[in-house]
This record gives C-alpha cells, structure tokens and sequence, in this order.
C-alpha cells in the first residue's frame, strides 16, 4: 500500500502544524445554499493512525464515535491529561475513526468553486478527496474548509474520506473539564460558489446607527476580473461606497489584483439600537456583482447597532453600566455528547431567559454557530472563548514556541468567524492555561484586528486584578470570595470591570450565598456580576444492564431529571473510564434532561427585572432592566394570610423608566398580623423566548401589623404521654420516634469542601442515643439523652407534655465547644406508611436553604412527598423547604399529623433517610422507604458553594452552645 502523506507526516504530533490545505475562516454563513452531508456515513475504527484497514460500519453524522457504541468510550477527567505523555506527545493507542461516504457532486456546480466544510473534528482531521490527501485541520470547535474544486467532478460522484486521529499535540490545549470524545461532531456540508466570490464580509454597527460593512472579495483563478463591484442594502435603504476608502486604498498603492477591499456605509435614522434586552436586528444583503451586473455571489446578515467599551472600571454597552447575569455553558447533550442540535441550543437559551440571565460564556471553545445567531436573536451578552485549555501541562506550554501558532490560529479564527454577531461583546483567549507569550501574541492579534470589543482572559488578570495587562481588560476572576470582590471594588484601585468568569459552582446541592453576592453587586460600584458555574449536569444517560450510552436510542427515556428504569446519569468513572474524576462533571444548574434545579429559582428572583418594596405604608416598584419599560408585564397581587386564605387581583405596572421607582397602589386594605404580598409577575405578550402568562418572577414583601396573637398551648389535664422504656415517644403514626439529628447526608459542596469528613471523624452520621433520665412530672415527660461524639458530649433534652389535640415537644441542644460546624441541629422521625401530600405554610413551592432561599415565596403550598426530592445527581440532602411554619402530611382520605413550628424552621420530608442517600451513589440504586422521613431543624448549616471556591458565609454556620426549639404534633 501507498504510504499516505498525511498519516506519514504523523501530524497529530507536531504542534506548529495547526492546518494544511485549508481555506481561511471568515464571516460568509454558506449554511443556506449548502449540501448537507449529515446523516449515515461509513465507518470504521482502529487502533492507532497507522491501523490496518478493516470492517466498516456505520455512523451517525454529526456525532462522536464515543457516543455510538462503536467500541470506545467517553472518560472524563477535570483537568489531569488521560494518559502520561508529556506534550506535544500523545499516546500510542491512539484510537482513529474512518468516516467515509460517496457524494453525487451536482452537474450545475460545472465551473463552480466547490468547498467542503467539516463542523467540528476531534482532535484532528485529515481529508481525503477521491484517494487524494486535501487537508489537514486542528482545533476541534471550528469549523475547517477545504477546496476541492481540482479535486471533484460535477455530475461525478466523490469519495470523501474524514479521517479522524482522537489524541493529539492538540489534545493538550483541549484539556477542559468534562468528557472527552472523540469524532465528528457538527455538521458536514458541501457548497459551491462563483469562482469570483466573497471572501470576507465583516460588519460593524454603532449604537448611532453608524453602519460600515468591509468586503473582501477574491476570485478562484488568481487575479480579480476587470468591473466587478459590491452593493449592501440594510432592509430598503441601500449602502453606499465609500469613496474616502477608496482613495484612500489607491493613493496608498493598497488596490490589489487578486485581493479586492470595498467598503460600504450608511447611517440608519431613528436606529433601535441592540441589547440583551431588546435584540434588534436588522436584515444586511450584501451582493457581488460581475460587471454586466449579475450577481456573482451574495451575503446575508443580520445586523445589531450597538456599542461596548470599558470606561474605567464598568463595562458600558450602549454608554449604560449594565449586569452580567451570566452563565457558562459547554456544548452538551446526555444522548449524544457534544452534538447539539439547533433546536436543543435553543431550548438551552429559552430557558435561560426564562430565569433571567443576560449573558453566556461559551466555556470554553467556540459553540456551533448557530448558537450565536440564537443570542443574536434572543438577546444574550456573550463571552466569546477560543478553544485554548492547557490545564495539566498549562505553565509548559504558555511560552512553548511550538504551540505559538496553535493560539494564535485558534483566537483569530474565532474571531474572523464571530466578529459580526452584535451578541459578542468581548473576546476570551481561553481558560486555565497559565499565562504567557503566546496569550500575548493571540491578544495582540485581536487588538489590531477587532478594536471594537474588549478582551480577556483571567490567567492574564488573575494575580493582579488592576495592572495594566496586554491580554485582559477585565478582571475577570474565578471563584473569588465576595469579601474580595468588595475589598477590591472599595479600595479605591479598581481599574478595571469585575466580572467573575465563574462563580456560585452549581454542583449538587448548591449555589448557597447567590443572594449575597447579588446584595454586594448592586450596591457596590465597579461590581457587575458574572457567570455562574455553569448550565449543565454533564450526566450521560447510560444503560444499567450493560453500561453502554443509551445514544440517540435513549430519546424519551428520562424526564423531570430523572433517567428512566434500567438507565441512570453516568459521571466520571462509569464507563469503566480511568482515570477519573467522578461526578465533578456533574455542577449545572439543570439536570442533564434540562430540568432547572431548584437554584434556578433562586437566581429567576435575584435577576427580577420588578422588585416590589414597601416602606411606611407605600409599596414601590423599581424597574431593574437596564433598557427597557415594564410595558412587556403583566402582574397580580396575591395575597397570603397566616390562616390560610389568599386573595389575588389583577394589578397595573406603572410606567417606570429603567433604574427607576415608583409607587403603586395595593388592593387590598392592610391585614391584621403577618401577611405576604406577591406581585406575580407575567409575560403581558409573545416574547421570542416566552408565550404571554409566563411567570417571570415572584417579588414578595412581608407585611407585618400589630402583634400575631401567639398560640395557646394549655396543656390537658388527664391526657398523658406515651414513652417506651428508653424515652422515646410512642405516637400511632410515628414509624420511629423524635430523635436529635445533627448530620445530613453530605452535599458534594460537604464532600469536596472536607466538612463530611469532619462530621465523619465525629461520628455525626451514626450517633449513638444514650438515655440519661426520663422524667414524669404531672402530664409532662421530660427525657433527656446524650450523644458522644469526637468532639465532645451534645446534651439533648425533650419535654413533652399532651396539649389540645396532640403534643408539645420542647427541645434543646448543648453542643460543646468543639462540635463548631455541624450540618443540622433539629429532630428527626419516621411516619407511618400512606402519608403521601405535604401541605405548608412558609417557603416554597421548590426547595429552599439558608442561604439559598430569596426565591421561594412564603405561601400555603403542597405537593405530593415523592416531589419534594431533588434528584441530584450523586445522592445528597435534598427537598428541604425553608422558613416553614406549619405543615400536614396526609392520606388521601384527609387522615395524617399535623405538625407547628415554634419558629419558621427548615423542613424535609422525604422518603430516605440520610444514611440512605449518603450509601447511595446513583439514584437507581435507592429503595423508597414506605413511610416519610422527617426532618425539623432548629438550624441547618448553609449550602455555599465549597466543591469549587467559598464556603457558605459565617452567618450561616451552626454555632456551638445550646439551641432550643418547640413543636406540636397533631393527628389529624
Ligand atoms: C474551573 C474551570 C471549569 C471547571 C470548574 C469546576 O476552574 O474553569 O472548567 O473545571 O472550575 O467545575
Ligand atoms: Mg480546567
């Protein structure tokens, strides 16, 4: 066999081969006139590059092989390379997918120039035409095009040959955190265009309605025919040349033969400018024209007038300070990896909107392009991020000259082909890839070639937030405690916009303290938010029985976050991957169907675009939009009254400009007692992102008049107290009676953050009861017990005493010095089987926490016990509801126990118990018990975000000493 020249030159180890053959990237959308080749192509796999050709199979196209059943397997690993091999090495079992299909080249594409475009490939691509080699193509999340106009027939059919090397030079500065696969994963298409074509069309549109639009323009055969020209119209109104330009370009001797420059402009009156919250867009053609006038290629755009500069230390678009109330996204889908349809990138950013973020980081690589036409369209503010993550061997290679070229290619590339989208505000070189000379060469290359937008990069900004930096012009760090942020912000220092690149890591049982940094955010100059880590649980629906990927096979089998029977969300570690680095994939604020968590609630109210306050008799509304009127709303008053009823009408927003407030009327004449006031607020028409009726959030006030008359708890005489011979309370619909609980089952924030540990060494997960004393005095039974644990003895004390109705259970708690951070000080027990709808009174209706409770309103809510849980995806503390003063569990014939909260408490119940969740590591292996398990805690320990950067804050700690707390129990 003829040895192949591509495979010979063994590119996949030679990193200052980032292309052969391929076509410069640009700005020309070729998608609509295209010949999609997606779908079935042949296939076959082998072990290394220079495998011996064997049995073809097939594949689905765009999709990783990895994702197919076709013999290798996802792995993920954060930031450690799969394997040892020191860049720009990469291993020698080296798997290699053959992607092969014939092609009926049209009879009309005669004389045409013919272009291949391949997606996304990975790590690197060779192609081969009709036996012969064509290109060679890095960088994973780009697409690369190839000329094969010499190379292919019209009305001829064609072999197209994607050869597909999986490691590589490149895989090193593709280490991100999530799975690794490997394959085609964006879609193929074939297109044809003159020979005299657009090469280049790059748009620029100001906040003004300043309109420029750059052509190139070049020709297949060499030199550029005699009379072409260029003509744009933006909707009806034309553009006109620019003559300046022009004279420009020729007294400089710039006109080329074989490279032509046009510039054409127009100033559009009464522009409506672009932002996230008006994404106003306006239609671009742009035409080429031969000298008879007929057109020889055309360009369609879709145009966004807006600004973005760095004034100091804010962020201005449009000349307003406004948040970024971001998230990171990664390409992800549970049934087929990394391919995305456009349909599922758009649901990603309805969905986004639906919870009030502004803005994306495409963390960390170029998102197919259709991502940035749908935040073109939906209005997102985008982080734009080359495909640049040298994690493991990140200090190395950022001044290794080899890969000079590799970062280089892959920031201009994503500029050249992102630059018109009005979405993208500033450019990101990459992510954690240390910082050197070749960070600086990328940033001086976007510098000269895109002036329009800012720049960053947090390894640039990292260890100095204000000094003057080449490769960042934000500070743009990660995780960074909010005190530092303050501290920074108030220091009098600040040169820059602080924007956190991440933050909040939503892993698990998360995002504690949102709120917090929301508070210092819009109160503290020179803070405008971040992004949030990040949108997706990567949990890859696998099936049980075989450990395979479900694939696309996999359609339906899940929902509410749930995989179906036989399936569950695998993480690190599942396909038998090593190394791994287990369920760290799985920190998104939706579950890997796109279920929101419960965070996403919280965030949903922190980013209201209402907020409702009421001061000295008069309820204000502020408009916390940056753009826009509230005319796009609708609200409704509801009000909720301690003793259950709620009142609703319909309520008219005021006109209130942008950053201000007004006052509006309330309905209803002032309760008695505590009360809550909800402006329910809707979308009033069809947004791009909503039908009318969406809630879009929930803005609540407490109103508090005169002094709730406390509740009576004579207790009964005659009644008595049923104890066993231990102390503990025998009660007819208790499975297992009130005991002290002070663990939960550890969050990932627990487990990585090292508190679980901790409660471990003490014993906390597995206190053993010692009774000291049970007490008979009158009705009241006073028990009291204690607990040893390593640091120390908890003294626990229960009075219980028959009140009307039921019992009145007094409890207290000494935790000794040392127990200075525990999970819970409350009560736990177990009910009776049948128990099956929870009805309360206080936060809901989702899940809330300590620190994470500013958006579930106060109400009388209910909802079946089994939809209470939260399935994060490791088993963990989950369901709990905060700021609850009462509740019923009941049967379905209205029969069950009350219970009252002495003071708002968080609650769970659910249907595990916290060593059953801590056993568990995947949701199929946990058994429902029969009964509810019950939680009532005096104090829960906040969440915080401990997997990834800062704890809770201390406010939300469990201080050691005596906590005391009441409760009743009735039967109901
Ligand atoms: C950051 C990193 C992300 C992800 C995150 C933790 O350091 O940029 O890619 O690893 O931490 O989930
Ligand atoms: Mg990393």
């Amino acid at each position: 066999m003829r040895r192949d020249p591509l495979i010979a030159l063994r590119p996949w180890e030679t990193p200052e081969v980032t292309s052969w053959g391929r076509l410069p990237m640009n700005a020309v959308d070729r998608r609509g006139d295209a010949l999609s080749l997606d779908g079935s192509w042949h296939f076959q796999l082998l072990p290394t590059p220079h495998g011996c050709s064997g049995e073809w199979t097939r594949i689905e196209v765009p999709g990783a092989w990895t994702m197919q059943d076709l013999g290798d397997l996802p792995q993920y690993t954060n930031f450690r390379m799969p394997w040892g091999e020191f860049p720009p090495a990469s291993p020698a079992a080296n798997p290699t997918g053959v992607y092969e299909r014939s092609v009926d080249i049209p009879a009309e594409w005669a004389g045409r120039r013919i272009v291949l475009q391949v997606g996304a490939a990975e790590s690197v691509l060779l192609v081969h035409v009709n036996g012969r080699p064509v290109g060679i193509s890095k960088d994973s999340r780009l697409a690369a095009e190839f000329d094969l106009s010499d190379v292919v027939r019209p009305g001829d059919p064609a072999t197209l040959r994607l050869t597909v090397i999986k490691w590589s030079d490149a895989s090193h500065i593709e280490d991100q955190d999530q799975w690794w696969h490997a394959g085609i994963t964006r879609s193929v298409l074939l297109y044809a265009t003159d020979p005299l074509h657009l090469a280049d069309v790059t748009v620029r549109a100001r906040q003004d309605g300043e309109l420029r639009v750059d052509c190139q323009v070049r020709d297949a055969a060499g030199a550029l025919p005699e009379g072409w020209y260029v003509t744009g119209a933006l909707g009806g109104q034309l553009l006109v040349q620019d003559a300046e330009f022009d004279r420009v370009n020729a007294e400089d001797m710039r006109v080329s033969d074989f490279l032509g420059e046009v510039r054409l402009s127009a100033t559009v009156r009464a522009v409506r400018p672009w932002t996230a919250e008006t994404p106003e867009l306006y239609e671009l053609t742009v035409r080429l024209h031969r000298a008879d006038g007929s057109v020889a290629d055309t360009s369609h755009h879709r145009v966004g007038f807006r600004n973005v500069e760095v004034c100091g230390p804010n962020l201005l678009v449009n000349g307003e300070r406004i948040f970024i109330r971001g998230i990171n996204r990664h390409d992800f889908h549970p049934l087929t990896g990394r391919t995305v349809s456009a349909a599922d990138m758009r649901a990603d950013l309805v969905l986004l909107k639906r919870f009030g973020f502004n803005a994306i980081r495409t963390a960390h690589y170029p998102n197919d392009p259709t991502l940035l036409d749908l935040a073109d369209e939906l209005g997102f503010y985008v982080v734009d991020e080359a495909n640049i993550e040298s994690h493991d061997h990140a200090h190395e290679i950022a001044d290794d000259p080899r890969y000079l070229g590799a970062f280089v290619d892959r920031v201009s590339r994503m500029v050249l082909r992102d630059k018109n989208h009005p979405s993208v505000i500033i450019w990101s070189l990459g992510n954690e890839s240390d910082y050197g000379a070749n960070h600086d060469a990328a940033a001086g290359w976007i510098r000269r070639h895109d002036p329009t937008r800012p720049l960053q990069y947090e390894g640039a900004a990292k260890l100095d937030w204000a000094g003057p930096s080449v490769a960042s012009d934000i500070a743009c760090p990660m995780y960074a405690p909010i005190e530092d942020c303050v501290a920074h912000a108030l220091s009098g220092e600040q040169t820059k916009p602080l924007i956190q690149c991440e933050y909040s890591h939503a892993m698990g049982n998360s995002n504690g303290t949102l709120a917090d940094h929301w508070a210092a955010i819009e109160s503290i100059p020179g803070l405008q938010g971040g992004f949030i880590w990040e949108f997706w649980d990567h949990g890859i629906l696998q099936r049980v029985n075989d450990g395979r990927p479900a694939g696309r096979a996999g359609a339906g089998l899940y929902g509410k976050g749930v995989a179906a029977p036989g399936h569950r969300w695998a993480y690190g570690g599942d396909f038998g991957d090593s190394p791994n680095d287990g369920g760290f994939c799985a920190d998104g604020l939706v579950f890997p169907d796109r279920t929101p968590k419960p965070a996403m609630y919280e965030h949903r109210e922190i980013a209201a675009p209402v907020r409702l306050r009421y001061c000295r008799g008069v309820f204000l509304v502020q408009n916390r939009q940056h753009f826009r009127s509230l005319e796009w709303l609708n609200a409704e008053w509801c009000l909720v009254h301690e003793d259950g009823r709620t009142q609703t009408a319909p309520s008219v927003l005021p006109g209130v400009l942008p950053g201000s407030t007004e006052a509006i009327a309330m309905p209803f004449p002032l309760p008695e007692g505590e009360a809550w006031l909800t402006l329910r607020v809707t979308t009033a028409r069809d947004e791009a992102w909503a039908p009318r009726g969406t809630e879009v959030c929930l803005p609540q006030v407490r109103l508090s008049t005169g002094v709730a008359a406390a509740p009576s708890h004579e207790s009964v005489p005659g009644a008595s107290v049923e104890v066993d011979g231990e102390g503990r309370l025998v009660h007819p619909l208790l499975a297992s009676p009130p005991v002290l609980s002070l663990w939960r089952a550890p969050t990932d924030n627990d487990e990585i953050g090292g508190m679980a540990a901790r409660w471990r060494d003490w014993g906390l997960d597995a206190l053993v009861r010692k009774v000291v004393g049970v007490d008979r005095e009158g009705a009241h039974v006073t028990v009291r017990a204690e607990y040893a644990t390593g640091a120390g003895i908890v003294r626990h004390e229960q009075v219980i005493t028959p009140v009307a109705g039921g019992l009145r259970i007094e409890e207290s708690a000494e935790l000794p010095e040392a127990l200075d951070d525990v999970a819970r000080v409350g009560t736990v027990f177990e009910t009776v089987g049948g128990l099956d709808v929870l009805d309360w009174y206080g936060q809901g209706p989702w899940e809330s926490y300590p620190d994470r409770s500013a958006g579930a309103p106060v109400g009388h809510h209910s909802l079946p016990v089994d939809e209470l849980f939260t399935p994060y995806l490791r088993p963990q503390e989950s369901g709990g509801r905060h700021g609850v003063r009462r509740f019923t569990l009941s049967a379905p014939d209205a029969t069950g126990l009350a219970v009252g909260l002495g003071a708002p408490s968080q609650v769970s119940v659910s249907r595990y118990r916290a060593e059953d969740l801590a056993a568990a590591t995947h949701h199929d292996e946990l058994v429902p018990r029969p009964g509810c398990v019950v939680h009532l805690d005096a104090a829960h320990r906040g969440l915080g975000t401990a997997s990834c950067g800062p704890d809770t804050s201390a406010q939300y700690l469990i201080a050691p000493g005596i906590h005391r707390w009441a409760w009743t129990l009735r039967v109901l």
